[in-house]
This record gives C-alpha cells, structure tokens and sequence, in this order.
C-alpha cells in the first residue's frame, strides 16, 4: 500500500465536507476519484497532501501513520501535489516554477527524465506562465508535480476545462507515468469516460461520503453511484 485514508472526518468553513472516507493507493495504481461538485474530491486530495486536518480517522503513507505529518513533511516523503486549476505562477519562467517546486536548481538529468513525459515542455521551458495555453500549464503542472520522482501524485481536476485531444494526451502522459511504476490518485468531476485506460480502479464520492469502489467502467453501471454522483 502507497497511501491509505481510513475513516477520515474533515471540516472546511466550520462544516464537516468528509464524512468517513476510506480509500486506498496501491503500489503502480491509477485510482480514479469520481464525484460531482462540491462531492468532496478536493479535500480528499489536500488531506492525504497534509493541507487539510482530520479530526477523526487516520492517513498513511508507505505504512507510516502520517495523519499529523505537514504538507511539506510529506512532500519530501514523497507526495506530488497538482492542483485544482494548475497554479502555475504567472510571472515566472516554466522552468522557474518548476525550481521552486524542485526547491532549487533542476539537474539536467531530472529536466531530460521529465521530457519523457511531457516533451513539449522543452519547446516552453523559458516562457512566463502567463504565455502557456490552458494544455501547457496543465503539462507544466503535471511536470511540476513530479520534479521530485514522488512516489504519489495527486491530481486534482486535471482534465478539467481542456479541450478533448489535450485532455487525452494528458491522458496519455498519465498512462505513461503510471507504467512507470508510479502510484496515483487521480480526481475528475465530469467525464468518467476520459479517464479510460488510464485509472486501475475508482472511488466515487458525493456529499464527503464514499459511495463506490471498483473499476471505472463499474461506476456508469452501479445504481447508487449513478442515483448519488448523476442523479439518473
Ligand atoms: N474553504 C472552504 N470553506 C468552506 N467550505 C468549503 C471550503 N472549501 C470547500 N468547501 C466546501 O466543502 C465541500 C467539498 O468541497 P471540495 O472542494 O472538496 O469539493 P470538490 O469535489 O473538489 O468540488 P469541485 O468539483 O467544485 O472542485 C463543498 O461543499 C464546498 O463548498
Ligand atoms: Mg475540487
């Protein structure tokens, strides 16, 4: 197991938006957590980061108990974080957001291992943030996420707003990556079908409640999870 929430209550803005949740990663997965907005997705992701506290039920990371381990404990442990809407800097370089993700100086070593899976970034590496098409920030953020070699990496929503062929060679970079050997935790709001190929398995989530566990395809056939995360 690479990580694992068990019984996770968390409260934002005073009210409880994680109600019990139990997931798990396992090693050279690609889970996929399907809900709709406001399901929740977030919130699992920035719990198993550190950014959001538990107040009942446990995090584990590589078999350690890390539930009141900081987000930048874990990074270091080995946790890659993309998040909701990109963040990539505006006024900095790629490669400069990059660096400060890396946390200095990216070796060259590193920059050629990420143009394995994002090779377009080095047509951009030197182009401010503000430049990048939705398609490169989100490959920049994807890039940026796995600087460190983590053996984790949280997406959230990174499909979200692009344009179909982007979204699938986002896709396929992720394909790519999880057939590397690493493990990860991939959230997605809308279209189930995009992430085809690429998740070993799902959870679906609504009102901070797991709702489904199984394979992707599983989800558009099982009853609750239709009647909880589309209402049909
Ligand atoms: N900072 C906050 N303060 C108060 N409530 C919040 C805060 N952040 C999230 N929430 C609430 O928590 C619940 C879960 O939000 P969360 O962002 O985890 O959902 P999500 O599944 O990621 O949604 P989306 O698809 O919109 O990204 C929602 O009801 C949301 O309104
Ligand atoms: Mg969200």
């Amino acid at each position: 197991m690479i990580a694992k929430l068990e019984g996770v209550y968390v409260d934002r803005g005073g009210v409880t938006v994680l109600r019990g949740v139990t997931l798990e990663v396992g090693e050279g997965e690609a889970v996929a957590l399907i809900g709709r907005n406001g399901a929740g997705k977030t919130t699992t992701i920035r719990t198993l980061m550190g950014l959001n506290r538990p107040w009942k039920g446990k995090v584990y990371f590589m078999g350690r108990d890390v539930t009141g381990v900081p987000a930048h404990e874990r990074a270091k442990m080995g946790v890659g974080y993309v998040p909701e809407g990109r963040r990539i800097l505006p006024d900095l370089t790629a490669l400069e957001n990059l660096e400060i993700a890396y946390g200095g100086k990216v070796p060259e070593d590193t920059l050629e291992w990420l143009f394995q899976f994002v090779p377009d970034l080095r047509r951009f590496l030197d182009r401010k943030g503000l430049y990048l098409s939705g398609g490169e920030q989100q490959m920049l953020a994807v890039a940026r996420g796995l600087v460190r070699r983590p053996k984790l990496l949280l997406l959230d929503e990174p499909l979200e707003g692009l344009a179909p062929k982007i979204a699938d060679s986002i896709t396929r970079t992720l394909r790519q990556i999880r057939d590397e050997g690493f493990s990860m935790l991939i959230s997605e709001s809308g279209i189930v079908k995009r992430l085809e190929g690429l998740a070993t398995k799902a959870y679906g989530i609504d009102r901070g409640e797991i709702v489904y566990e199984g394979t992707l395809e599983g989800i558009l056939e099982d009853e609750v999870a239709r009647a909880r995360i589309w209402g049909v």
